[in-house]
């Protein structure tokens, strides 16, 4: 993901090396020579001659020849970034390359003296999306929403859990994605109670509830999104009651949400609600602030409310810097809100009326000036809007 976020070069077996201030060239890139008889196999390569024309290198190696040439170019440099354990063959290249450097050096000449990791400053810029980057962004998530749109559609009594996942991936590749940007989470049942369920091969049941985690990637960029819906259309009292409250804790802390307002503040609102819910209903024992000091919310809320969102699902950036206890939000950080409540069937403290309910809401935001906009509002989360939608093509 770095390196593509740097050079938008896709190919496997890649370097970039970047020499801020070099005259000649301070892009260069190693890549794979071109090769017909490999290409019939796997498909084209840029290649060594077209890299300046294709990726806008001003200098272009074989990958064969990073250990020949790093050294010569690491000469006059003052420190290297470079992520060290990241490949361990890499890993010796580099620093080979690095003690070459130095060896060769000897003091007439400068050579790097520090080894920096280069993910601090890197995915501080990853971190903060650029306008391009929210294009893709929105694209995204409007996909991913129309995938969820497409799911609650033809949802009925009978279906697969797989069939519903493909139904749902389906829109995505029909709307431009490359794949799903995670693995679909499609559970059914208490299926939603297990976090990371991605067997998906169970059959819809009426009376049931649905959890569908599912993201779609388009240009790099994925969407991360969970709704919860009834399979007949219809909601039962518990599961209503469930429903709702996991909806006003989402909606109270993206209402929070705005330049300034520090990272933390937001699991702390979805707690907060889903808490004082849970002890309304007799789920928790009070007083509620115990119930949070305690932690024993976790019983049911049990993740985290978000992370950054952007070429990666669980994107890079740091959640809090030096001495902070977490970092305020500015324009441009995207992420998602994802608060849940889960009655695992298995669970032996819990009321059985409950059991086996499982609801996660999950929307993607992006921080503006004056607030957010959501970037994933093209599928409904509002009870009555989606028991008019669900099962209306199946
Ligand atoms: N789908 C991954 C996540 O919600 O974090
Ligand atoms: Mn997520
Ligand atoms: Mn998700």
């Amino acid at each position: 993901s770095d390196l593509w976020y740097l050079t938008g070069f896709e190919e496997p077996e890649a370097a970039v090396l970047l020499l801020p201030g070099h005259e000649e060239h301070p892009f260069v890139l190693f890549l794979r020579e071109r090769d017909l008889k490999m290409e019939i196999w796997d498909g084209p390569r840029v290649g060594v001659d077209r890299a300046r024309e294709m990726v806008g290198a001003d200098k272009a190696f074989s990958i064969d020849k990073l250990d020949e040439e790093l050294p010569k170019l690491l000469a006059g440099r003052s420190s290297l970034h470079y992520s060290l354990g990241v490949d361990p063959a890499v890993d010796e290249v580099v620093v080979r390359s690095y003690r070459k450097a130095l060896r060769t050096a000897r003091g007439r000449a400068r050579a790097p003296t520090s080894i920096v990791e280069p993910g601090e400053a890197l995915h501080e810029m990853r971190l903060v999306k650029s306008l391009e980057e929210i294009d893709a962004l929105r694209r995204a998530c409007a996909v991913s929403a129309e995938g969820h749109l497409r799911g609650m559609r033809v949802t009925r009594p009978g279906m697969t859990e797989f069939e519903l996942q493909a139904e749902i991936e389906h829109v995505f590749r029909q709307n431009g994605a490359r794949s799903p940007g995670y693995p679909s989470i499609v559970g059914t049942g208490s299926n939603a109670c297990v976090l990371h369920y991605i067997e998906n091969r169970d059959t819809m049941q009426d009376g049931d509830l649905v959890l569908v985690d599912a993201g779609a990637e388009v240009d790099w960029y994925t969407g991360d999104i969970t709704r919860t819906w009834p399979v007949s259309g219809e909601f039962n009292g518990y599961q209503r009651t469930i429903y709702d409250l996991v909806l006003r804790a989402q909606m109270e802390a993206i209402a929070l949400i705005r330049p300034g307002l520090e990272w933390h503040e937001i699991h702390e609102c979805t707690v907060q609600v889903i808490t004082e819910g849970l002890v309304d209903l007799g789920l928790l024992e009070g007083p509620v602030e115990k119930a949070i000091e305690d932690k024993t919310f976790k019983k049911y809320f049990m993740h985290g409310t978000g992370h950054w969102l952007g070429i990666d699902v669980h994107d890079v950036g740091a959640y809090a810097r030096d001495g902070e206890k977490s970092r305020p939000l500015e324009p441009g950080m995207c992420f998602t809100i994802e608060p849940g409540i889960y009655f695992h069937p298995e669970a032996e403290d819990m009321p059985k009326d409950f059991l086996g309910i499982g609801v996660r809401l999950e929307d993607d935001v992006l921080v503006t000036e004056d607030g957010c906009e959501v970037l994933t509002s093209g599928v409904p989360k509002e009870p009555e809007e989606i028991m008019e939608i669900v099962g209306k093509d199946a």
